[in-house]
């Protein structure tokens, strides 16, 4: 094992195909990080069951059976600090983190989303990209801060619309380019080439981010 590696929690609520990329990416030779622990807040939560193929470190904590959002955070910040992790993936996870966890792990807490920030924050992008006629939509890799889907971007990936698509059809092209981006940024980040500064506002790029690494990043 590189002991150089960074300690990666990945943060679910459903499918985990994002999960499965990270995993991927991260057992690829000479990868900066690893993925230590894999937590959801749905025990039914199908990327449980690919972080246990992957024989990765799993827990399960539901806001409700531990009494409230606050105590959810608490338990969720002891199990990341318990696992010695650097640094939290949002993949998926459906839950608005509070602004005193945010706080905790600035810096330190990205997150991936299904349109081309700051365009479609929230729910059903892939609907309200095709009512809104975009040409292009995609996905985006920002660090989180209190607010929804509003912290600094780090890297984007443009998809075409295209003239007969359905919501389902650009949804399954725009998850293939998550798939791309998010091991990349998080490979990037891991390797200090990109940073949040001056409290949470700028990117710092070095050479890999000036060439284009964070836009439409190619499979690695
Ligand atoms: C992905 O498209 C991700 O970008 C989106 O949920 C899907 C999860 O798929 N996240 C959000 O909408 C967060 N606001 P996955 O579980 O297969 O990775």
């Amino acid at each position: 094992m590189n002991p150089a590696r960074k300690r990666v929690a990945v943060l679910i609520s459903g499918r985990g195909s994002n999960l499965q990329a990270l995993i991927d990416a991260t057992d690829q030779k000479g990868f900066p990080a690893e993925v230590a622990l894999v937590i959801s807040d749905r025990p039914d939560a199908q990327g449980l069951q690919r972080a246990e193929r992957a024989g990765i470190a799993r827990l399960v904590l539901v806001p409700k059976e531990l009494g409230g959002r606050a105590a959810f955070e608490g338990a969720l910040d002891e199990a990341l600090r318990e696992a010695g992790i650097d640094l939290i993936c949002l993949a998926g996870f459906m839950r608005i983190l509070g602004a005193d966890f945010v706080a905790r792990w600035q810096g330190r807490l990205i997150n991936i989303h299904p349109s081309l920030l700051p365009a479609f924050p929230g729910l059903d992008t892939h609907q309200r990209a095709l009512e809104a006629g975009v040409k292009l939509h995609g996905c985006s890799v920002h660090f989180v801060d209190a607010g929804v889907d509003s912290g600094p971007i780090i890297g984007q990936a443009a998809v075409p619309v295209l003239p007969d698509d359905d919501a389902d059809g650009l949804a399954d092209r725009v998850l293939a380019a998550e798939h791309r981006l998010y091991s990349r940024c998080l490979e990037l980040i891991c390797l200090d080439q990109v940073q949040l500064l001056g409290g949470g506002a700028k990117l710092a790029p070095a050479a890999a981010t000036k060439s284009g690494a964070l836009a439409n990043p190619e499979p690695r």
